[in-house]
């Protein structure tokens, strides 16, 4: 099994309908419906904000520590089995504590499903993200309410509605987030324009892009994200959904960014909703472009290089993604 880091996930975006019943039944929450084929119907997109108007009606029942427990454990054991050996989770604070829930049951329930995925050898970090269509003072709440946690996170990122929400709304917030020593990406070029990551290098100082696909609209930001080598986590089935890609994974732009030199590696998004999880978008979009043995190596490689684990721990997985192409 090819090594992986999973460097792109949304850990609420992992939420499998069997799940959502299950914890809606123990919660006492009416949903819809209980049979979780009837539920996945619902799941046809045509844009980003269709998709997060059911991913965060679907996230109302999480209430509890042991519901996180339960979302971020499930999570890690199929990650595990996709070869994750490395896994920097996003999760929105907001999404919750708007709705009543206490930030101590997402430390604690997250929490401790890290610390049984560390227990059995993967390496597992928590990313907070800020809801960039609830603006920038929320955001701001958000990270000093986190902050007494400050040990239980390693980074801070940007997600939800992207169009209208550029980055420069979230200067002071990332400035503070540096000041504490967090770690900063952005998703930017998803569905908003180069300028969105232009904003997202020059103003908040991320060291990582998410999406970033329209970056390739823009000669000059191609450029410097191959001169700084700056990584864009790509998601393939998340950009078939959510139409951020042509219809035919056939005609994902994959091969041109690596042609350019970019740092892309390939990761899942919401699994839950866009049909699979990393092996699964790492299977299919090799299969569907045609990339040989030595480009799947290389997105491995380029998950773990574009990673904030530390250069020893990288330079173990990078020989065993080797060892694992060797014996292919
Ligand atoms: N939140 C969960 N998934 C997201 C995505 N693909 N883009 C922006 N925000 C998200
Ligand atoms: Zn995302």
């Amino acid at each position: 099994m090819l090594p992986l880091a999973e460097l792109h996930v949304h850990i609420e975006g992992t939420l499998e309908p069997e799940l959502l019943v299950r914890i809606a039944q123990r919660n006492g929450i009416r949903l819809p419906s209980y049979d979780p084929d009837v539920l996945r119907e619902r799941y046809a997109f045509d844009r980003l904000t269709d998709f997060l108007d059911v991913y965060y009606d679907n996230i109302g029942v999480l209430r509890t520590a042991e519901d996180f427990y339960d979302l971020g454990s499930g999570y890690l054991r199929r990650a595990a089995r996709a070869g994750v050996r490395h896994a920097e989770i996003f999760f929105d604070p907001q999404a919750h504590t708007a709705r009543g829930v206490p930030i101590d049951a997402l430390f604690d329930g997250l929490g401790s499903a890290l610390s049984d995925a560390r227990r059995d050898g993967m390496s597992a970090e928590l990313i907070m993200c800020f809801l960039r269509d609830s603006g920038p003072d929320k955001a701001m709440l958000a990270l000093e309410a986190a902050l007494p946690f400050r040990d239980r996170f390693i980074g801070v990122g940007l997600d939800s509605a992207e169009v209208g929400y550029p980055p420069s709304l979230f200067v002071d917030v990332y400035a503070r987030a540096a000041a504490e020593g967090l770690r900063r990406v952005a998703h930017a070029g998803e569905e908003g324009g180069p300028e969105y990551v232009w904003e997202a290098l020059d103003i908040l100082g991320v060291e990582r892009i998410d999406h970033g696909n329209r970056a390739l609209e823009d000669p000059d930001l191609v450029h410097r994200l191959r001169d700084q080598q700056i990584p864009l986590t790509v998601c393939p089935l998340s950009n078939l959904a959510l139409r951020t890609a042509p219809p035919r994974l056939a005609d994902h732009p994959l091969p041109v960014m690596l042609e350019e030199g970019l740092r892309v590696s390939v990761h899942s998004d919401d699994p839950a909703y866009f049909g699979g999880y990393i092996d699964d978008n790492l299977a299919r979009v090799c299969e569907a472009l045609q990339l040989g043995q030595a480009a799947t190596a290389q997105l491995a490689i380029n998950s773990f290089r574009s990673s904030f684990a530390a250069a020893e721990r990288v330079e173990a997985w990078v020989a065993d993604v080797d060892a694992a192409q060797a014996a292919a």
